[in-house]
């Protein structure tokens, strides 16, 4: 598999990372994941302007002779992946400078690593829904930036595994925020909620279009926090996210959701969002 790295096309095992990278020591980094749908990129220009966003957020500059459209189109046609689905996947770290938490002075240049690979969406859980666990929400209130620190969402994400479940759902003041790797969106009497941008979340692109497809197709959506002790009320529930589009909750701390099916508004909208990913430059 051939993956960019610090400007060249190299075969995968053939990347070296130093031990003294601030991303290997302090998760000091961004990222960005992105969907392939064998011709086109969703939300090219979004997941772009977001990792633009994030750098600037923790002031890393992006290398300016680096193009994304280029290292993406370059990586699709080195792994031949022009007619599949594939992700995305796009890391920069502060560089490597021996470790002093005050960034590297003179300034170094960041490390930039990309990579391509095949991908089977995951259509049981598209189809049948997931089951999924809450959570504390015990991160940090910078969640807006994609941070590469993702302890927290990774301890979250194995407790749901071992609960048999495929996602958590963190609740921060009594409100559910996002998932470990999703944002959520709540179904009560036809309205849809979902957590306002802010801190507390990271705009997921997915997101952003599932509003927008949303008011297209005449549902209400507030951009509300759900209240987690209203949860009986919810109909149904739902996640976000590049990979799995819009995926149906099934089940919340071993209680069914929506009769234990995937919901009504949950479908039409899935429908909507699996035709509008297949339309180029969408
Ligand atoms: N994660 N919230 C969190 C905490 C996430 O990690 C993600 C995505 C989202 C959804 O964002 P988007 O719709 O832009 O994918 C929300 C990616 C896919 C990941 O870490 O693999």
């Amino acid at each position: 598999m051939k993956v960019f790295f610090n400007g060249d096309y190299l075969e995968k095992d053939q990347v070296s990372v130093s031990p003294d990278d601030r991303g290997f020591v302090f998760a000091d980094g961004v990222y960005e994941v992105m969907r392939w749908y064998g011709d086109h990129f969703l939300g090219f220009a979004a997941h772009q302007k977001r990792l633009l966003r994030s750098l600037a957020e923790v002031r890393i500059e992006w290398p300016a002779a680096y193009k994304l459209e280029v290292i993406t189109s370059e990586l699709i046609r080195l792994n031949q992946l022009q007619k599949q689905d594939a992700l995305f996947y796009l890391q920069v770290t502060r560089g490597a400078a021996k470790r002093n938490h005050v960034f590297p002075l003179p300034s170094i240049i960041p490390t930039v690593y990309a990579t391509t690979t095949a991908f089977i969406p995951n259509s049981a859980a598209v189809e049948a829904g997931i089951a999924v666990i809450s959570l504390p929400d015990e991160r940090w209130l910078r969640c807006d930036i994609k941070s590469i620190a993702l302890l927290p969402n990774i301890l979250a994400k194995q407790k749901a595994s071992e609960a048999g479940a495929q996602e958590a759902f963190f609740i921060r003041n009594g409100i559910f925020t996002e998932g470990s790797h999703s944002n959520v969106f709540f179904v009560m009497n036809g309205v849809v909620y979902t957590h306002p941008e802010s801190g507390a979340i990271l705009s997921g692109i997915t997101r952003n279009i599932a509003i927008s497809l949303c008011r297209e197709l005449s549902i209400p959506v507030v951009e509300e926090g759900f209240i987690a002790s209203s949860l009986d009320m919810a109909d149904e529930i739902f996640i976000s996210n590049t990979s799995g589009e819009i995926i149906p909750v099934v089940s919340m701390d071993g209680q069914p959701v929506s009769g234990g099916k995937p919901g009504i508004v949950t479908k039409r909208l899935q429908e909507t969002f699996q035709r509008y990913a297949l339309i180029a430059n969408a």
